[in-house]
Protein backbone atom coordinates (compact mmCIF):
# COMPACT_ATOMS: atom_id res chain seq x y z
CA UNK A 1 0.00 0.00 0.00
CA UNK A 2 1.60 3.57 -0.66
CA UNK A 3 0.21 6.75 0.99
CA UNK A 4 0.58 10.08 0.64
CA UNK A 5 3.69 11.65 2.15
CA UNK A 6 5.92 14.61 0.75
CA UNK A 7 9.32 13.26 1.03
CA UNK A 8 8.87 9.24 1.52
CA UNK A 9 10.51 7.11 -1.20
CA UNK A 10 8.11 4.30 -2.18
CA UNK A 11 9.05 0.32 -1.99
CA UNK A 12 7.08 -2.81 -3.85
CA UNK A 13 7.50 -5.54 -3.29
CA UNK A 14 7.23 -7.12 -6.52
CA UNK A 15 9.75 -9.96 -8.28
CA UNK A 16 11.35 -8.21 -11.75
CA UNK A 17 9.01 -8.85 -14.45
CA UNK A 18 8.45 -12.01 -16.14
CA UNK A 19 9.84 -11.32 -20.13
CA UNK A 20 8.89 -13.87 -21.85
CA UNK A 21 6.14 -12.62 -23.60
CA UNK A 22 4.77 -14.87 -26.31
CA UNK A 23 1.94 -12.49 -27.58
CA UNK A 24 2.80 -9.12 -29.15
CA UNK A 25 1.15 -6.55 -28.73
CA UNK A 26 2.07 -2.94 -29.36
CA UNK A 27 3.45 0.03 -28.29
CA UNK A 28 3.42 4.05 -29.14
CA UNK A 29 6.30 5.08 -30.26
CA UNK A 30 5.56 8.33 -27.82
CA UNK A 31 6.55 6.57 -24.71
CA UNK A 32 9.06 4.49 -26.31
CA UNK A 33 10.69 7.47 -27.35
CA UNK A 34 10.02 8.55 -23.59
CA UNK A 35 12.48 6.26 -22.71
CA UNK A 36 15.27 6.81 -25.29
CA UNK A 37 15.54 10.47 -23.64
CA UNK A 38 15.18 8.68 -19.84
CA UNK A 39 17.88 6.45 -21.31
CA UNK A 40 19.86 9.31 -22.84
CA UNK A 41 19.97 11.29 -19.48
CA UNK A 42 21.01 8.69 -17.16
CA UNK A 43 23.52 6.44 -19.04
CA UNK A 44 26.92 7.41 -21.08
CA UNK A 45 26.49 7.80 -25.03
CA UNK A 46 29.02 5.19 -25.74
CA UNK A 47 26.47 2.34 -23.41
CA UNK A 48 23.23 3.79 -24.93
CA UNK A 49 25.01 3.29 -28.31
CA UNK A 50 25.69 -0.42 -27.66
CA UNK A 51 22.40 -1.02 -26.15
CA UNK A 52 20.53 0.42 -29.20
CA UNK A 53 22.88 -1.95 -31.64
CA UNK A 54 22.67 -4.62 -29.55
CA UNK A 55 18.68 -4.37 -28.95
CA UNK A 56 18.53 -3.11 -32.88
CA UNK A 57 16.69 0.51 -31.74
CA UNK A 58 16.18 3.26 -34.78
CA UNK A 59 19.22 5.24 -35.04
CA UNK A 60 17.55 8.36 -35.33
CA UNK A 61 14.69 7.14 -32.37
CA UNK A 62 11.19 6.00 -32.23
CA UNK A 63 8.59 7.67 -34.15
CA UNK A 64 5.88 9.49 -31.91
CA UNK A 65 3.04 8.24 -34.11
CA UNK A 66 4.20 4.64 -34.89
CA UNK A 67 4.27 1.75 -32.74
CA UNK A 68 6.60 -0.42 -32.03
CA UNK A 69 6.76 -3.67 -30.49
CA UNK A 70 6.24 -4.36 -26.97
CA UNK A 71 9.26 -6.90 -26.30
CA UNK A 72 11.91 -4.62 -27.27
CA UNK A 73 10.53 -1.86 -25.14
CA UNK A 74 10.83 -4.29 -22.37
CA UNK A 75 14.25 -5.35 -23.70
CA UNK A 76 15.12 -2.11 -23.23
CA UNK A 77 13.75 -1.07 -19.79
CA UNK A 78 15.65 -4.00 -18.94
CA UNK A 79 18.93 -2.78 -20.34
CA UNK A 80 18.51 0.18 -18.86
CA UNK A 81 17.90 -1.07 -15.49
CA UNK A 82 21.02 -3.56 -15.82
CA UNK A 83 23.42 -0.52 -16.99
CA UNK A 84 22.04 1.57 -13.84
CA UNK A 85 22.83 -1.30 -11.48
CA UNK A 86 18.96 -1.45 -10.20
CA UNK A 87 16.22 -4.14 -10.40
CA UNK A 88 13.31 -3.43 -12.28
CA UNK A 89 10.54 -1.80 -9.87
CA UNK A 90 13.43 1.05 -9.22
CA UNK A 91 14.10 1.70 -13.16
CA UNK A 92 10.54 2.43 -12.95
CA UNK A 93 9.87 4.39 -10.29
CA UNK A 94 12.57 6.57 -12.32
CA UNK A 95 11.48 6.34 -15.69
CA UNK A 96 8.20 7.53 -13.84
CA UNK A 97 9.91 10.41 -12.51
CA UNK A 98 11.47 11.28 -15.43
CA UNK A 99 7.76 10.99 -17.44
CA UNK A 100 6.31 13.35 -14.84
CA UNK A 101 9.26 15.76 -15.57
CA UNK A 102 8.60 16.46 -19.14
CA UNK A 103 4.57 15.08 -19.68
CA UNK A 104 2.93 18.24 -17.66
CA UNK A 105 4.95 20.66 -20.03
CA UNK A 106 3.87 18.49 -23.12
CA UNK A 107 0.33 17.98 -22.33
CA UNK A 108 -0.34 20.66 -20.16
CA UNK A 109 -3.64 21.46 -21.16
CA UNK A 110 -5.00 18.09 -20.05
CA UNK A 111 -3.09 18.85 -16.69
CA UNK A 112 -4.60 22.59 -16.58
CA UNK A 113 -7.97 20.96 -17.50
CA UNK A 114 -8.33 18.51 -14.32
CA UNK A 115 -9.56 20.00 -11.75
CA UNK A 116 -7.40 17.43 -9.79
CA UNK A 117 -5.70 14.77 -9.27
CA UNK A 118 -8.42 12.14 -9.23
CA UNK A 119 -10.27 14.01 -12.29
CA UNK A 120 -6.88 13.44 -14.20
CA UNK A 121 -6.47 9.66 -12.88
CA UNK A 122 -9.84 9.19 -14.45
CA UNK A 123 -8.65 10.24 -17.91
CA UNK A 124 -5.55 8.00 -18.02
CA UNK A 125 -7.47 5.27 -19.23
CA UNK A 126 -8.49 6.85 -22.10
CA UNK A 127 -5.52 8.41 -22.98
CA UNK A 128 -3.67 4.87 -23.02
CA UNK A 129 -6.18 3.69 -25.82
CA UNK A 130 -7.02 6.33 -27.40
CA UNK A 131 -3.59 7.84 -28.08
CA UNK A 132 -1.98 4.50 -29.59
CA UNK A 133 -5.23 4.17 -31.79
CA UNK A 134 -4.97 7.10 -33.53
CA UNK A 135 -2.16 4.76 -35.17
CA UNK A 136 -5.09 2.72 -36.49
CA UNK A 137 -3.62 -0.17 -35.54
CA UNK A 138 -3.02 -0.82 -31.35
CA UNK A 139 -6.72 -0.99 -29.44
CA UNK A 140 -5.96 -3.28 -25.96
CA UNK A 141 -7.30 -1.47 -23.32
CA UNK A 142 -4.43 -1.64 -20.59
CA UNK A 143 -5.81 -0.05 -17.46
CA UNK A 144 -10.10 -0.50 -17.45
CA UNK A 145 -11.16 2.22 -14.81
CA UNK A 146 -14.37 -0.57 -13.10
CA UNK A 147 -15.00 1.63 -10.30
CA UNK A 148 -15.58 5.52 -10.61
CA UNK A 149 -16.71 7.16 -7.51
CA UNK A 150 -16.59 10.63 -5.80
CA UNK A 151 -13.02 9.80 -4.10
CA UNK A 152 -12.29 6.61 -4.88
CA UNK A 153 -11.41 4.90 -8.53
CA UNK A 154 -10.41 1.42 -8.98
CA UNK A 155 -8.06 0.26 -12.29
CA UNK A 156 -7.47 -2.83 -13.53
CA UNK A 157 -4.42 -3.06 -15.62
CA UNK A 158 -3.37 -5.89 -17.87
CA UNK A 159 0.03 -5.61 -20.04
CA UNK A 160 2.31 -7.94 -20.76
CA UNK A 161 4.60 -5.32 -20.18
CA UNK A 162 3.71 -5.31 -16.38
CA UNK A 163 4.07 -1.98 -15.67
CA UNK A 164 2.67 -1.68 -12.41
CA UNK A 165 5.32 -0.46 -10.67
CA UNK A 166 5.27 2.43 -13.38
CA UNK A 167 1.75 2.93 -13.21
CA UNK A 168 1.79 3.13 -9.15
CA UNK A 169 5.06 5.35 -9.46
CA UNK A 170 3.35 7.46 -11.76
CA UNK A 171 -0.13 7.80 -10.05
CA UNK A 172 1.88 8.85 -6.29
CA UNK A 173 3.40 11.42 -9.22
CA UNK A 174 -0.18 13.00 -10.20
CA UNK A 175 -1.03 13.45 -6.30
CA UNK A 176 2.30 15.21 -5.94
CA UNK A 177 2.03 17.37 -9.35
CA UNK A 178 -1.53 18.44 -7.78
CA UNK A 179 -0.38 18.83 -3.96
CA UNK A 180 -2.14 16.98 -2.67
CA UNK A 181 -1.06 14.18 -0.06
CA UNK A 182 -4.29 12.76 1.66
CA UNK A 183 -4.52 9.79 -0.85
CA UNK A 184 -4.15 6.09 -0.79
CA UNK A 185 -2.46 3.74 -3.79
CA UNK A 186 -3.43 0.04 -2.88
CA UNK A 187 -2.61 -2.60 -4.50
CA UNK A 188 -5.11 -5.93 -4.29
CA UNK A 189 -4.02 -8.72 -6.84
CA UNK A 190 -1.04 -8.72 -9.36
CA UNK A 191 -0.18 -9.87 -12.76
CA UNK A 192 3.34 -10.82 -10.96
CA UNK A 193 1.77 -12.99 -8.66
CA UNK A 194 0.08 -14.98 -11.66
CA UNK A 195 -3.29 -12.89 -11.71
CA UNK A 196 -4.87 -12.26 -14.63
CA UNK A 197 -4.70 -8.27 -14.47
CA UNK A 198 -3.23 -5.72 -11.09
CA UNK A 199 -5.93 -4.22 -9.28
CA UNK A 200 -5.18 -0.90 -7.86
CA UNK A 201 -7.42 1.15 -5.75
CA UNK A 202 -6.92 4.86 -5.81
CA UNK A 203 -9.06 6.81 -3.09
CA UNK A 204 -8.20 10.53 -1.54
CA UNK A 205 -10.31 12.80 0.88
C1 LIG B 1 -0.61 13.46 -20.34
C2 LIG B 1 -0.12 12.42 -19.72
C3 LIG B 1 0.09 11.06 -20.35
C4 LIG B 1 0.15 10.70 -21.66
C5 LIG B 1 0.02 11.57 -22.88
C6 LIG B 1 0.37 9.26 -21.69
C7 LIG B 1 0.49 8.51 -22.82
C8 LIG B 1 0.85 7.19 -22.86
C9 LIG B 1 1.01 6.39 -24.05
C10 LIG B 1 0.77 6.86 -25.46
C11 LIG B 1 1.40 5.16 -23.67
C12 LIG B 1 1.68 3.95 -24.56
C13 LIG B 1 0.44 3.09 -24.58
C14 LIG B 1 0.50 2.01 -25.61
O1 LIG B 1 1.07 2.21 -26.68
O2 LIG B 1 -0.06 0.92 -25.39
C15 LIG B 1 1.48 5.17 -22.24
C16 LIG B 1 1.85 4.10 -21.46
C17 LIG B 1 1.58 4.02 -20.12
N1 LIG B 1 1.09 5.03 -19.32
FE1 LIG B 1 0.80 6.92 -19.86
N2 LIG B 1 0.42 8.81 -20.42
C18 LIG B 1 0.24 9.87 -19.57
C19 LIG B 1 0.18 9.82 -18.22
C20 LIG B 1 0.08 8.68 -17.50
C21 LIG B 1 -0.29 8.58 -16.11
C22 LIG B 1 -0.61 9.76 -15.20
C23 LIG B 1 -0.28 7.26 -15.79
C24 LIG B 1 -0.63 6.61 -14.48
C25 LIG B 1 -1.65 6.99 -13.76
C26 LIG B 1 0.13 6.53 -16.95
C27 LIG B 1 0.31 5.17 -17.01
C28 LIG B 1 0.84 4.50 -18.08
C29 LIG B 1 1.22 3.10 -18.06
C30 LIG B 1 1.13 2.15 -16.90
C31 LIG B 1 1.70 2.80 -19.33
C32 LIG B 1 2.28 1.49 -19.83
C33 LIG B 1 1.16 0.61 -20.33
C34 LIG B 1 1.73 -0.69 -20.81
O3 LIG B 1 2.23 -0.75 -21.93
O4 LIG B 1 1.69 -1.66 -20.06
N3 LIG B 1 0.32 7.42 -17.97
N4 LIG B 1 1.13 6.41 -21.78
Amino acid sequence: MESGNKQGSIKYDHNIPNQSTKKQYKMMGLICNLLLKFAEEKTDKSTLEEIKNRLGIPEKGFKTEKIYPEDEWQRFLNAIAKTLDVDNDTAEQMFAEYAMSLLPVQFESVFRNSANALDFLRKVPGMLLNLPALTGLATKEKIKMVIDEKNKIVYHYNSPNHLCTFLKSMIKLVFQYYKEYDYCIKGTQCMKDGKNYCEIIITCK
